[in-house]
């Protein structure tokens, strides 16, 4: 476990010294500006809110907080917070009398996301370091969980699954965007460590997502497709650079960017 979250680590710290996304890359990672997994996410109403800076260092594949169905005063939870931006759009929704905590185990991340919040000027908003396998809040103590592409990075899922239903509320709800898999993938490409780190390898299939969450206690699990990946060649090279013949794999309709959503039961 931490060897995998040791090459994460370095993987980020390295996307935001350089201001790069390293999502769907592999050992380049950071050498693309753009790539099929990030680029786009953030449309209309949360598009014109983000300043271009804090734009440029989204590393996610989707847009949960826009899906969280937030409501002034409740409390938040945004795990892999990175550079901050979908805690600072969370921080907008409940305002001055909620309160959103973005954890990410990254110093470098925590360090951009704190100069962020300054620039943003939102009081509501507090970053902490840690692993989202050992979430540093107490029980029942946020009323959602948001997530950007984050939980395929994990190598123990079903701790982190335990430690979102431990700090929720009765009747908390989870709004999570995460890279899933739509067929079986050969073994080669689950365990390259490069794959793992560029948000590929890690992935869930939605059933296994979908079975986990409810092995966790949540019910009303919900795991929808919102962008299915078309990787060329090319991608798949960088994606997987010591796999032979990997640039000949049928990559169609492999993964997909995906929204989770779930509850906690009231009892
Ligand atoms: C792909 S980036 C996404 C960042 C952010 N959610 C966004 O949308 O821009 C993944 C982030 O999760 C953090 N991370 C990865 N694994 C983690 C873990 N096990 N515990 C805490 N943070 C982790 C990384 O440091 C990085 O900031």
């Amino acid at each position: 476990m931490k060897d995998i979250r040791e090459t994460v680590r370095k993987k980020y710290a390295e996307a935001v010294r350089k201001n790069r996304s390293c999502c769907g890359s592999g050992s380049s990672c950071c050498a693309s500006g753009s790539d099929p997994i990030t680029e786009g996410i953030y449309q209309g109403t949360s598009k014109d809110r983000i300043p271009d800076a804090v734009l440029g260092q989204s590393l996610g594949c989707g847009s949960p907080v826009e899906m969280a169905g937030l409501k002034p005063g409740e409390a938040v939870l945004d795990l892999g917070s990175g550079a901050g931006l979908d805690a600072f759009l969370a921080g907008g929704e409940v305002g001055p009398s909620g309160k959103v905590f973005g954890l990410d185990m990254t110093d470098e991340m925590i360090l951009a996301a704190e100069s962020n919040r300054v620039h943003w000027g939102l009081d509501n908003v507090e970053f902490l370091k840690g692993f989202i396998e050992e979430i540093p809040l107490p029980e029942g103590s946020v009323d959602a969980v948001v997530s950007n592409c984050v939980i395929n990075l994990s190598p123990d899922k079903d701790a982190v699954f335990r430690e979102i239903f431990r700090v929720l509320k009765p009747g908390g709800r989870i709004s999570v965007s995460d890279v899933v898999f739509l067929r079986p993938v050969p073994e080669e490409i689950r365990s390259s460590i490069d794959a793992w780190a560029g948000c590929i390898a890690g992935a869930l299939g939605m059933e296994e997502f979908a079975g986990k969450l409810k092995a966790a206690g949540f019910e009303n699990v919900r795991v929808e497709p919102t962008r299915v990946y078309e990787f060329t060649p090319e991608q798949l090279q960088d994606m997987f650079p010591d796999m032979q013949g990997v640039a000949d794999i049928d990559a169609k309709d492999v993964a997909a960017g995906a929204w989770i959503s779930a509850v906690k039961p009231l009892s």
